[in-house]
């Protein structure tokens, strides 16, 4: 039971593994095309289940040892067949029978040894090389094959015979890998019917396979591997070959020779049809032989280009070589990776418009006064040892035609205080990338520069006072040390600025209104500071007035902390925190705002009101709390209310209804209502008030009117003086203007002016604080009510 869970686990896990290995071998490439890509994965048989759709299918490097006779007849679809090193023995064509757009196959570095043929009438690449195959490989049914266009092979044995069945074929490239020759066995290779061959010379020098070629059909000529020995053929086969060749291109590669022979072949190339012609990886020895500057007559060849050259000896006319090479009859001479320390200058008027020296050790001195390149058009000195700014500037001063120099990756260095630049005045492209050149080299630049690469090197900033650049459309900066983009003031015309990489912390946009033409601005990598100042530059980009290459992802802020690593993009400040003044009027608007809020509310809400009866309410109580009453014994009412006739519905269908409550806590005595008969009046009242803790006055214009009331206010206040007590509670009805109360009754008058009087509200929202207010003013325990509460409110 364990043991089925266990494999059905297993199970599950490999169809797992095969699913992602699926999902991740099968991609849509860019042209929508199916590729399946298995390399190095180890398999040791072709994957069963491929998409039906694989047009690619990528095998290579892996441990596939033989195909089965159904492995791909279901890949209608394959074009392209990759199974390089594998372990692949035998080979039968017709299992590709049904792969009717199988055009490229590669099946080089297995261990065939055999085929069995079949037409694969759909094929253009074929690639056999590198097996076991005791003799070529060739069927008879490759001559049907007549849309092959690519065919490598290898044997270690070859027979006249061998290559007759290409005769038929129209191929663009032969290739031929045969450097583990061991029997050799024809007199000429005249069967070869292809505009490029290809050869890997054989290890063994003795058989002489080029002395065979027959190139009357061949316009380039590839042979790699070659020792002194071929070399030498090589001349005798140049010397056979006349003015009517087809040859056009010689390249050859890892060549071993010395130098006189080397020198043979370009004496043989320049008798022959050849325009290109490059070497790569020669070893050269034998330097020191003396030798003959080869006759360039009259030729064809336009460009010689030589790539990687080794030599253990040191001891030669160095003289003579350069001048081999300076007094050449070409148009575009490349030689690197040489170890050249100089070149001369051509003896007379030289044909090259193209030179191109990099990785050799030439210094300050190259071309010094030379007036026999007057035709030079481009110069590439890249990563050499020139040092002298300034120097390097005179070289060019007699090169009228030269258009394009690139002196990136050397030493140079330029001083302030050096004077004399003087540039060839069709320079317009000048690369300096990646040497020690500072601020001042602003001051020592070809005025007709149209681009200009100064990337990597100790720029700092721009200096103000520099000759016009009325030319220059794109300025490198990048990898410098500039603080701001520049302003153009000198070079108006300028299109593309990279400022990649510099120590730029807060952009200015001045930069735009100095650059009228600016279109695209690189300033990715550098340590953006973000604040308000930053702002103005990301604006330029959001209103399209400049392109940012690379926006957003390479535009981060670097300080301050807080917001490293941020986008740009995202980065967001309010106008309010940048803008000074906006801030000052916000800030003043606000509080004005608020102002106009606060007295609308007093004056709707009559805030100073409540505030005043609270305080006169809070008063009070304090009061009462501070000394409670000591009321004398006669007392038996609370208050006694004077008043005018004209107020008594008032008085007594508001006031005393709301002051008398039904438990009979505050008692009122009312002249009317508490009225003694056989007293008169007068008597009435004065005994209503001496029996009375306070004494509430009614005030109105009718109040005012009234003798008897103010009868009544002179006895209370006679009272209030007498017994020193605030007994007197003044209740303003209605408002009284000053003018109506008369003269004679100062008292009243003053009482008046000191507002220690209550107003009677209009608004009923008011009441209940203003009746809790009168009630706390006269609450008091008489001493002959034991009845009453100690506290109402
Ligand atoms: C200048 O030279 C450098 C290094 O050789 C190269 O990467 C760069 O692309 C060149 N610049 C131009 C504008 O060609």
């Amino acid at each position: 039971m364990a043991e089925t869970r266990n494999l059905g686990t297993k199970n599950f896990f490999c169809v797992c593994i095969f699913t992602i290995t699926l999902y991740h071998a099968v991609l849509t490439s860019a042209e929508n095309r199916y590729v399946a890509d298995y390399s190095k994965q180890s398999l040791d048989a072709v994957p069963k289940i491929l998409p039906a759709q694989t047009e690619v299918l990528d095998l290579s490097q892996n441990n596939i040892s033989e195909f089965g006779t159904s492995d791909f007849n279901y890949l209608s679809q394959l074009r392209i067949l990759k199974v390089a090193h594998n372990f692949i023995r035998e080979l039968n064509f017709s299992i590709f029978q049904y792969n009717k757009n199988l055009e490229y196959i590669d099946l080089s570095h297995n261990k065939l040894w055999t085929v069995s043929c079949h037409p694969v009438t759909s094929l253009r690449h074929l690639n056999l090389s590198y097996n076991e195959f005791q003799s070529m490989p060739m069927c008879s049914e490759f001559g049907k094959m007549v849309k092959l266009e690519y065919l490598a092979l290898s044997a270690i044995r070859i027979q006249k015979s061998d290559f007759s069945v290409l005769a038929l074929l129209q191929l663009d490239t032969l290739f031929l890998g045969l450097e583990d020759l061991s029997e050799y066995k024809a007199e000429n290779l005249s069967a070869f019917n292809t505009k490029n061959l290809q050869i890997a010379l054989p290890q063994n020098e003795e058989f002489h396979i080029v002395l065979n070629l027959d190139l009357s059909t061949t316009g380039g000529l590839e042979l790699s591997n070659m020792q002194d020995n071929h070399v030498s053929d090589l001349n005798t086969l140049l010397r056979k070959l006349d003015k009517n060749g087809r040859l056009r291109n010689l390249t050859l590669s890892h060549v071993k020779t010395t130098l006189r022979n080397i020198l043979d072949v370009f004496q043989n190339v320049w008798r022959t049809t050849i325009e290109y012609f490059d070497i790569y990886y020669m070893a050269l020895s034998h330097l020191s032989q003396s030798i003959t500057i080869p006759d360039y007559a009259e030729n064809s060849l336009k460009s010689l280009m030589i790539n990687h050259v080794m030599s253990k000896e040191i001891e030669f006319d160095q003289a003579k070589i350069y001048k081999l090479f300076a007094d050449m009859n070409i148009s575009a001479l490349t030689i690197s990776n040489a170890h050249f320390i100089h070149m001369l200058c051509p003896s007379k008027p030289s044909r090259f418009t193209y030179l191109s020296f990099p990785f050799n050790t030439i210094t300050d001195n190259l071309f010094e006064k030379c007036n026999n390149l007057s035709l030079l058009e481009k110069l590439i000195l890249h990563a050499n040892q020139f040092k002298e700014f300034t120097k390097v500037s005179l070289m060019t001063s007699h090169m009228k035609s030269l258009k394009y120099l690139d002196m990136s990756q050397n030493l140079l260095h330029h001083e302030d205080h050096e004077k004399g630049c003087h540039w060839g005045e069709n320079l317009a492209e000048l690369n300096l990338s990646s040497n020690q050149l500072s601020d001042s080299v602003f001051h020592c630049l070809p005025v007709n520069i149209q681009k200009l690469d100064l990337q990597n090197n100790q720029i700092s900033s721009i200096p103000k006072e520099i000759v016009e650049l009325k030319a220059l459309e794109e300025l490198n900066l990048a990898l410098n040390r500039l603080t701001d983009l520049p302003q153009c003031g000198q070079f108006r015309s300028l299109r593309l600025l990279n400022m990649e990489m510099n120590s730029i912390a807060a952009p200015s946009s001045e930069f735009y209104h100095t650059c009228p033409s600016i279109k695209e601005v690189k300033a990715e990598n550098n340590p953006f500071r973000c604040s308000c100042e930053i702002r103005e530059f990301i604006d330029l980009r959001k209103q399209g007035l400049v392109v940012l290459v690379g926006w957003p992802e390479s535009y981060q802020c670097k300080y301050p902390e807080e917001v490293r690593g941020i986008r740009l993009e995202n980065f967001h400040i309010s106008e309010l925190v940048c803008n000074s003044t906006l801030l000052v009027a916000v800030i003043l608007v606000i509080t004005v705002v608020f102002a106009a809020i606060v007295c609308f509310l007093c004056i709707y809400l009559d805030i100073p009101w409540y505030l005043k009866m609270m305080r006169q309410w809070t008063q009070v109580k304090h009061r009462i709390w501070k000394n409670p009453a000591d009321v004398p014994d006669d007392i038996e009412f609370h208050a006694f209310i004077s008043y005018s006739e004209h107020d008594s519905d008032w008085v007594k269908n508001v006031l005393i209804p709301n002051l008398e409550k039904e438990d009979g806590s505050i008692r009122i005595c009312q002249h009317e209502r508490n009225f003694i008969a056989g007293k008169s009046i007068v008597e009435n009242i004065i005994d209503c008030i001496e029996k009375s803790y306070r004494s509430i006055f009614v005030l109105s214009p009718n109040f005012v009117q009234s003798e008897w009331c103010h009868y009544e206010l002179y006895f209370a206040h006679h009272k209030l003086f007498r017994e020193n007590t605030s007994s007197l509670i003044l209740l303003l009805l209605e408002p009284i203007p000053p003018y109506i109360i008369p003269a004679k009754y100062y008292k009243l008058k003053a009482l008046m002016a000191k507002r220690t009087y209550m107003e009677w509200p209009a608004e009923t929202s008011k009441h209940g604080l203003f009746w809790a207010n009168l009630r706390a003013a006269i609450h008091v325990s008489l001493p002959r009510s034991n009845e009453i509460n100690e506290l109402e409110i």
